[in-house]
């Protein structure tokens, strides 16, 4: 039985990650960090069938201890600080765990465990004010936060280490891509959450920032999928994942709404709070690398997403006030 390491499945991929990777029959082992309270909301449905393990990306010896007990055979390193305006309020922080974070675990592997394949979540945020459009894996970067900077880092450090150390490791470039487990602070979420609660007389409006902004939003279940090939390739090399589709937040919110019956005209109120020191302004991917190559292709397009987390949403707050 292969045996995975997954750093962050309390998060929205890693619980995907983990129903995919149980699907094809492995030993998934869930590095978690302490916290007062439970944080197993979305792996809770398979808590049993996995073993969760206290570890953090801010502390060495928790990392190489994995390595020494479970020898996993392909790692996947999830965890960060995701959110990025958080990354202008605390950025030390987010370089800490975002950008050296990926240094402490990839000294984990290449010290106790250097068969192991290494998998990188990098990120479309990468390429920020973008050079070229749409962006492929020789698109110079640019980012446009610390957030964008410290996985930068974490990207060619990846790289970094493939080739000074041999070590199979690759960089997943993904653009967003969304759920109905996706966290409620990302605009997506926002809005469909907000818009169930709108439907159900729970909130009168709904506060947003930059409109204009725009991004190739996919489904986080067909993403995770693209990691595992990733890590199945003879070779490791790195590769952008996304649907070539481009939509602005404006285009979100009517879709949204318009699904539960509603105009976002109504309820929009555009809150200077919302917006952002430094924008990305357009991300659409050319991810003709890993659709040749991995054979990948999403499954839910931009429609089915929004639909999706409405349906989820509305069903959320029908139980809350059940
Ligand atoms: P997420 O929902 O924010 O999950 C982040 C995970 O990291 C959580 O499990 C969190 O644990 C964990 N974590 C944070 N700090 C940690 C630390 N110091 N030590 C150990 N674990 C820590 O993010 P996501 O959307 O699933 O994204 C997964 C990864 O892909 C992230 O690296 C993100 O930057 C990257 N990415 C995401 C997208 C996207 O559109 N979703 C696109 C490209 C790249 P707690 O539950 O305890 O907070
Ligand atoms: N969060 C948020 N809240 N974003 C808003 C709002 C708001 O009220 N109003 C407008 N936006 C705009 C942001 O300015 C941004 O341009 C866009 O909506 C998307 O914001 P987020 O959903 O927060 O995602 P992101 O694109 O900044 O980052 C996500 O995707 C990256 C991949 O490109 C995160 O998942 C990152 O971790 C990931 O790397």
């Amino acid at each position: 039985m292969p045996v995975a390491l997954i750093t962050g499945i309390t998060g929205q991929d890693g619980s995907y990650l983990a129903e995919f990777l149980l699907g094809c029959g492995y030993q998934v082992i869930g590095m978690v960090r302490r916290s007062s309270t439970v944080t197993f909301e979305r792996i809770k449905h398979i808590q049993d069938e996995i073993t969760i393990v206290q570890g953090d990306l801010h502390d060495q010896s928790s990392l190489v201890d994995l390595m020494e007990t479970y020898h996993p055979d392909e790692v996947y390193n999830l965890a960060a600080q995701s959110f990025v305006p958080t990354s202008f309020s605390q950025p030390v922080l987010t370089g800490e765990v975002t950008a050296l974070g990926v240094t402490r675990i990839l000294e984990a592997i290449r010290l106790a465990n250097p068969q192991a394949r290494f998998y990188q979540a990098s990120t479309s945020e990468i390429f920020g004010k973008v050079r070229e459009v749409p962006q492929c894996e020789t698109t110079p970067f640019y980012p446009r936060s610390p957030y964008g900077v410290a996985k930068v880092y974490g990207h060619l450090i990846t790289v970094n280490y493939r080739e000074s150390h041999d070590l199979y490791a690759v960089s997943g470039i993904l653009f967003n891509h969304e759920s109905p487990r996706r966290g409620l602070e990302f605009v997506t979420r926002k809005i469909t959450h907000a818009v169930a609660r709108i439907k159900h007389g729970l909130a009168k409006e709904i506060h947003l920032g930059n409109l204009d902004a725009r991004r190739d939003w996919g489904y986080a279940g067909d993403y995770v999928r693209a990691m595992w090939m990733m890590l199945q390739q003879e070779q490791p090399s790195d590769f952008v994942v996304g649907t070539g589709v481009t939509h602005s937040v404006r285009d979100f919110c009517d879709l949204a709404f318009s699904y539960a019956g509603l105009d976002y005209h109504d309820f929009l109120v555009q809150d200077e709070r919302f917006f952002r020191p430094a924008e990305v302004d357009l991300l659409v991917a050319n991810s003709s690398k890993a659709q040749q190559q991995l054979k990948w292709q999403p499954e839910v397009n931009f429609e089915g997403l929004i639909e999706m987390m409405v349906d989820a949403d509305m069903r959320m707050v029908e139980k809350e006030i059940e």
